[in-house]
């Protein structure tokens, strides 16, 4: 049977309501013949009791009867896969595009929005379990790579404090609790996956005063991994100036503290906007911004020059300013000058294309929520460059001698007007 097939026999509508055991069923198809699936099975079978009912069907088809043989889906997993991981903070699964385009198999995901579930769900036919701080650690399968693009939050010290008033020691994932990146730290001492591979914005660095970041290393440290990071910006894989902060660890236990890891060589930046534009001038033309927006971001622009405030008027032949979440607000960090009208923002495909997604990429929510979803996501071949560096440290791809570094230089061509 397709997947298709089942989605529609069972009415499969992720999102109506954090539905455990409707990602336990999905997940289960994608892992039935593997260890993983005995995490989803009973959970599964659940599922199909519950919507056999719901759905007055008279009967309830055999979880096996349900077991897709083709997956008509945009990314259907690797049969063979060469390794596994898991996709936290999922959004709509950019990790998950890079790490199956390197063949390998994802075992579990996490993300609560329910947009951001549809997109995934009919992207790759699975549903992600929700809100990953209600969820056992012991339930999730075992996985060679971790990968987490986790929202930060400051430490509060109110658990410490507590802890200490009690006269009991505490380590560093002491301080990470109540935030989302404990819940990360949690999983990881848990499960001991080879290799991590997190991805956060740039300020994570400097965030609540430079307190957050050294205790997330300390942390990773203290759970005995080997951490690299660095400063990695899209511009060299798409036209997006896009800095983001990647974070790789390996486990000291399985390496003897000697993974040898390097973040990859970054080619030279090569692409420009023009290359990702639509060229449907009746289609692209919806996407004008009304006078009244448009005086607005001028006067805005005019109000805050002096601060650098304003908008970002993209030039084809250069690259982007940094997509945001906010980006369906007004548009005003990247828009696209036209002949004869007011500038126009970019269309959700160009969104995607800028992160580096493939066409076949299926958008099936409003624009608002696309926006969201592409801002808020990993650009995609940076992810996989990175990927393919942790698999050679694995020993899952061939060592090849490394390139040399390519210095990050200036942006070329970058054309920011700021009127
Ligand atoms: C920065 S985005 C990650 C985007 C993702 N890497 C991608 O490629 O699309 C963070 C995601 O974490 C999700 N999130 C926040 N808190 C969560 C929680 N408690 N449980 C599950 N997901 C959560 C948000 O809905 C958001 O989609």
């Amino acid at each position: 049977m397709k997947y298709s097939k089942v989605r529609s026999l069972l009415g499969i509508e992720p999102g109506k309501k954090d539905d455990l055991r409707l990602a336990a069923f999905t997940h289960y198809l994608q892992n039935y013949h593997t260890p993983a699936g005995e995490f989803f099975r009973e959970a599964a079978g659940q599922y199909v009791r519950q919507r056999s009912a719901e759905l007055k069907l008279g009967y309830v088809p055999a979880l096996e009867s349900l077991l897709p043989d083709r997956w008509d889906v945009a990314f259907p997993p690797n049969v063979n896969p060469d390794f596994t991981f898991i996709d936290l903070f999922a959004g709509i699964g950019g990790f998950r595009v890079a790490l199956q385009n390197l063949n390998g198999k994802c075992v579990f995901t996490s993300e609560w929005n329910k947009y951001a579930k549809q997109t995934y769900e009919v992207n790759f036919g699975e549903v992600p379990f929700g809100d990953i701080t209600t969820i056992d650690e012991t339930q999730i399968p075992g996985h060679d790579i971790l990968t987490a693009g986790f929202p930060c939050q400051p430490f509060s010290l109110a658990g410490v404090s507590k802890k200490n008033s009690l006269g009991r020691e505490h380590g560093f994932l002491d301080q990470t609790q109540g935030t989302l990146f404990f819940d990360v730290a949690r999983i990881i001492k848990e499960k001991r996956p080879k290799a991590f591979l997190l991805e956060n914005v740039k300020n994570l660095v400097s965030h609540d005063r430079h307190k957050t970041f050294p205790i997330i290393l300390q942390t990773l440290r203290e759970l005995d991994y080997h951490v690299h990071y660095r400063v990695l910006d899209g511009r060299h894989y798409v036209p997006q100036h896009r800095e983001r902060i990647v974070i790789v660890g390996f486990d000291n236990q399985l390496f003897d503290g000697k993974a040898d890891f390097r973040f990859p060589a970054l080619p030279p930046v090569s692409s420009c906007l023009a290359d990702i534009l639509d060229d449907d001038e009746t289609f692209t033309r919806n996407f004008t911004l009304s006078d009244e927006l448009w005086r607005y971001l001028r006067d805005y622009a005019e109000k805050h020059r002096l601060k650098g405030n304003g908008f970002g008027l993209a030039a084809p032949g250069c690259i982007t300013r940094t997509l945001s979440a906010r980006y369906h607000k007004d548009g005003s960090e990247i828009l696209i000058p036209q002949h004869g009208a007011n500038p126009r923002r970019l269309t959700p495909r160009e969104c995607a294309r800028l992160q580096g997604y493939p066409d076949d990429f299926r958008i099936v929510v409003s624009n608002t929520q696309a926006y969201r979803q592409f801002g808020n996501s990993v650009v995609v071949p940076l992810m996989q460059a990175v990927g393919e560096e942790i698999l050679r440290t694995l020993g899952i791809r061939e060592n090849r001698p490394y390139l040399p570094e390519v210095a990050s230089g200036p942006v070329v061509g970058q054309a920011e007007l700021l009127l």
